[in-house]
Order: structure tokens, then sequence, then C-alpha cells
């Protein structure tokens, strides 16, 4: 079971997202548990201070470094370090993509520390984390929901919480290329018919025709996912027709 632990000091924000449709079936499955730690429950001052204003002076606050150590270090007790990974959320580290969805679903703990006010003492980045990480560029008012799009990302990778067997293996990333379009009934909907080919009952017909979509749809929407995509021989005639297509030929 993969071992989820978030550090932060809202955990009331993730009773939604994990606790409806797959995650929360994963979770009671037993193929994923998640624990949310407050560093509020660290600092043991009178009145539990988790922020404190800036060396050097500034606006805003930072969150102290004491409260989040010993939150993390109160999870990470247990496991050798090889097999878990320290997570800082924010948007000055690497990007998020599919690659790193699969590489952290192969530890068997992942901690996530949520940034907040306007920032978090770096000795955090330094000395905590293993790594930081941003899922894009832009500033959120916390890492609570870049940590819950990772944890979402990650979780679905974990064998066995996807229903279908190929559920993962058919997206767009996983292959490299964007999905082919996917259709179901009606048949016909306010005049939009569905394409031929897919009631055809012909496989390797309908194989042909879905490869071709994805290469059409990653070429019109991502061309750059394409400079790094092996392509295959069949792959390579198949973009000839669509740029042929595209050209009116
Ligand atoms: N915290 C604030 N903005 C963020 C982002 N884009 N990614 C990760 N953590 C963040």
């Amino acid at each position: 079971m993969m071992r989820i632990d978030i550090i932060s000091l809202f955990p009331d924000m993730f009773a939604g997202p994990f606790g409806h449709s797959i995650i929360k079936r994963a979770r009671e499955a037993g193929l994923l548990s998640v624990q949310v730690t407050n560093p509020r429950d660290f600092a043991f001052d009178k009145h539990h201070i988790v922020d404190d204003y800036p060396f050097g002076g500034g606006a805003g606050m930072v969150m102290k470094p004491d409260p989040v150590f010993l939150a993390v270090e109160s999870v990470t007790a247990e496991r050798e370090s090889d097999k878990r990974r320290v997570i800082l959320m924010c948007p000055g580290g690497q990007s998020f993509t599919q690659q790193k969805a699969r590489e952290l679903a192969g530890y068997e703990q992942l901690v996530f520390i949520c940034g907040h006010y306007e920032g978090l003492d770096d000795r955090v980045r330094q000395h905590l984390a293993d790594e930081a990480v941003s899922i894009g560029d832009y500033v959120l008012t916390g890492g609570e929901l870049p940590a819950m799009v990772v944890v979402d990302a990650v979780a679905r990778m974990l064998p066995g919480v996807l229903g279908a067997s190929d559920g993962a293996e058919q997206d767009s990333f996983y292959s490299g290329l964007l999905e082919y379009p996917q259709y179901t009934r009606p048949r016909d909907f306010r005049g939009w018919s569905v394409p031929d080919v897919l009631i055809s009952g012909d496989h390797a017909k309908i194989a042909r025709w879905r490869r071709k979509q994805s290469l059409k749809n990653t070429l019109e929407r991502r061309p750059d996912l394409l400079v790094d995509f092996p392509l295959n021989a069949e792959d390579a005639a198949l973009l000839e027709e669509i740029k042929k297509e595209r050209s009116g030929g």
C-alpha cells in the first residue's frame, strides 16, 4: 500500500477531493492511505504560532521551519529514506509531468509539504525536502491544491486503482500522444453522428483509425509532443496521410 502524508495548515481542504470517486475507492480497497498532519500541532508555544516576520524586512509573513520539520519527522520515522520522497509544493519547483507521476508512483511513501502565507523558511527546501515540484507557471495561494493534483495523478498510476486493466496506458501523455476521440450512444445526437468506422465491427480498421486520430490531434494541438516521439513505420505512414489530407491532397 502506498502511504501519502500531507503536511498542511488546512487539513479540511483535503476531505472533498480524497473522499470521492476513484481516490475514495482506492483508499477503501487498501491500495492507498492518506493522512494529513497539521504543523500547528507541532508549534508548542501557547498560541501555536506557525508564522513570523521575515528577517530583512518586507511585507507578509513566513512559515516557521520548526513546526514543519517536526510534522514531517513525525511521519517519516518508520521508513527508510530510499523508499520515500519528501516533496515541497512551490511555484519555483520542477514542472510536474506524467513522467514525474509515474516516477513518484514507485515510492512506498510520499510526503507533501504545502507552503502557505507569503513564503516558507527556505531551510525546509534546503534541508528537509528531497525535491520541489510546481504544477504550472502560475502562483496559487498555497500548496494544497497542487498537492491534490499531484496525489490524484500519482494515485491513478498505482496498480489496481483504475478498474480496467488498460486504463492509464491509454491516456494522453502515457503513450506520449494525445488521445483519440471517444463516442457513446446515441449514434446520432442533434444531427452529429458517430464516425462510421466505429460501428463497422472491423477491429483492425478501428485500431488504425484511432491511431491516426491520436497522431492528428497531437499534430494539430500539441506538435511539440511529436518532436521526441518515436514514430514507427505505420505512424510515419499515417502522418504522411494526415499531412496530405491537410494540404487538400
Ligand atoms: N504553490 C503556489 N503555487 C504553486 C504552484 N504553481 N505549484 C506548486 N505549488 C504552488
